[in-house]
């Protein structure tokens, strides 16, 4: 059996995260994770939240709460909402977890053993009444390109020039506004990247199959003076992974945590402890997902990401991987996506700007936002999200193809022949046709799957249903009905076919809606459909179905008005 490791980036957990987040890594993920165990594969999806870090200790200062409660109550409000979207996640992890602690602080000691760490002495501000040493993010002060007065220590968000702390006028703490700031000289480890240039070289040279997306941004970078430069994987804060070689103290590291960077990806193998440990297992339970040397050899692991991640992925955690000298599984594949913008402008957190997760939800169930955001992911190019497409897609695709597709079918059977699939009649041409033309389309709509071409899968899932459409408009059994009702009653028997058939398809698109015209066809085999002649005949003569509710309904004028004026505003 395919044994499929399937990560997602893990979303930091200062707040709620917005659409252009979840299409960019969960959303894609959950879908190939859904394909592939309907395919028959056995599945490991690991997704967790990410921690550390200075955003997650502002975020948790604002609210007024220590770090790790803040983070505690985040993490569960992260977990509802996925499971609002159906992420099926088989763990969703957390990257402040006691697996990730011993696994961040044993890679350390594997890369300091093997010579790849070096300290670094270097000088950084330091607050004087805070006293504690300011990372980038913690200094505020005015830009000196664009006269911006709240710009950070690594960059303005107004002009959007790359920053260092010492560039700021008129520096202050952004913890206690203090301006009482001076340049102190502290020990930092780094990871020596540039030692592993050829090493990384042939390993992404050996990606010969990696998406366009993928791959030229990891060559930028490895191409790049700056890329492969040497990394600080230190900082002087208090909440984080303390920096230990090992289960043993780092001299002069006394007090610091290592980088959120450093830790974040090592998440994604401690997640499947988590998971283990979860769940009652032994460690070779997860082992066999992740070490090579304890049967993951033939794993193929796919890991979901925004564009901004991929260096991350590509260079550094590949770097500590390789540089551990143990016998990790490495990606297989990277799925990289750009960025999805919001109406005219960018979604963005730290401004509230756009449609968050819980305010989606609140407005829509899940299977329109997943429509929706899949059939538009941002692939090649950004994309943008406006109320005015949001409406037409899911008015046309979901209720006037689909939706419409399994009310009339249902209402017609149950009107002329009864709420049990009619029996009479055969097959013809028009129903081979349909036979071969669906056929085709399926093999076209599993390779994109296969490849993870999500718009081209969308758009052959779609044309499945219209396929269906088309052929009940040609067919019209209401008419035929007149003259011959044994032949309409082939033609419907075969429509109503096409709900499981369309169901089982579909469901990693819109799995709650697969499920209710599961339901109402009362059908419980969820087998994929290989063959579709076999397939559309899972519903025998004689089976009783139910009439379902509206499956999709429509977004009214009204209410796309009514949204586009609640969400242009900004979130506080
Ligand atoms: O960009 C982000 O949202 C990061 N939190 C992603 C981390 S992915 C990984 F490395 F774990
Ligand atoms: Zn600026």
């Amino acid at each position: 059996m395919t044994r499929h490791l399937i990560t997602s980036a893990i979303p930091y957990i200062n707040g709620i995260k917005h659409l252009g987040n979840l299409v960019g890594s969960q959303l894609p993920a959950d879908l190939f994770a859904r394909y592939q165990r309907a395919r028959g594969a056995e599945v490991m999806f690991l997704c967790s939240t990410d921690e550390h870090g200075t955003p997650a200790e502002l975020a948790a200062a604002k609210a007024g709460k220590p770090v790790a409660e803040y983070c505690a109550e985040m993490h569960a409000v992260q977990a509802e909402i996925a499971k609002g979207f159906r992420l099926s996640f088989d763990h969703f992890g957390r990257s402040s977890s006691l697996q990730n602690h011993a696994l961040t602080q044993h890679l350390a000691g594997r890369l300091a053993d093997a010579g790849l760490i070096r300290e670094v002495e270097e000088e950084q501000v330091y607050s004087i009444d805070d006293g504690r040493f300011l990372p980038d993010r913690y200094i505020e002060g005015t830009c000196p390109n664009c006269g911006y007065d709240k710009a950070r220590g690594d960059q303005c968000e107004n002009c959007t020039k790359q920053l260092d702390p010492t560039d700021l006028l008129e520096a202050r703490s952004a913890i206690s506004g203090s301006t009482k700031l001076e340049v102190r000289k502290t020990k930092h480890l780094y990871l020596r990247q540039s030692a592993m240039r050829q090493q990384l070289e042939e390993w992404i040279d050996s990606k010969t199959d990696w998406p366009v997306l993928t791959t030229s941004i990891a060559k930028k970078w490895l191409s790049d003076g700056d890329g492969l430069q040497d990394r600080g994987i230190t900082r002087d804060l208090d909440w984080g992974i303390p920096v230990k070689k090992g289960t043993e103290d780092w001299p002069g590291m006394e007090g610091k945590v290592f980088y959120v960077w450093f830790d974040a990806p090592i998440e994604y193998i401690a997640c499947a402890g988590e998971w283990a440990e979860a769940n009652g297992l032994d460690d070779a339970a997860w082992q066999r997902w992740w070490r090579t040397d304890a049967g993951a050899d033939d794993v193929r692991y796919t890991q979901f990401m925004g564009k901004d991640n991929v260096p991350f992925h590509t260079l550094s955690f590949p770097a500590t991987m390789l540089g551990s000298g143990e016998d990790w599984k490495m990606v297989d594949y990277i799925k990289s996506f750009n960025y999805l913008n919001y109406d005219g402008g960018q979604f963005s957190t730290s401004q509230g700007r756009g449609v968050f997760m819980d305010q989606a939800l609140s407005i829509l169930p899940a299977d329109y936002w997943r429509w929706w955001l899949l059939s538009h992911a941002p692939e090649n190019s950004d994309a943008e999200f406006t109320w005015e497409n949001f409406q037409a897609s899911v008015n046309k695709d979901l209720a006037d193809v689909l939706g419409n597709f399994v009310s009339r079918v249902t209402k017609f059977c149950r009107s002329k022949f009864g709420t049990d699939i009619p029996a009479a009649g055969q097959m013809g041409p028009a129903e081979q046709a349909l036979i071969d033309e669906l056929q085709t389309r399926l093999t076209a709509y599993q390779s994109h799957m296969d490849a993870i071409e999500i718009r081209k899968a969308a758009q052959e899932l779609r044309a499945i249903w219209v396929a269906g459409n088309e052929y009940l408009q040609a067919a019209a059994p209401w008419t035929v009905f007149k003259t011959d009702p044994d032949q309409a009653a082939a033609q419907i028997r075969l429509a109503l076919n096409l709900i499981p058939f369309y169901a089982v398809l579909s469901a990693p698109f819109i799995p709650d809606a697969a499920a209710e015209l599961m339901t109402a066809m009362r059908c419980d085999d969820w087998g994929w459909p290989d063959d579709v002649a076999s397939a559309l005949t899972r519903l025998p003569a004689g089976h009783a179905f139910d009439v379902p509710e509206v499956t999709f309904r429509k977004i009214t004028d009204d209410e796309r008005a009514e949204w586009q004026e609640k969400f242009a505003g900004l979130r506080s």
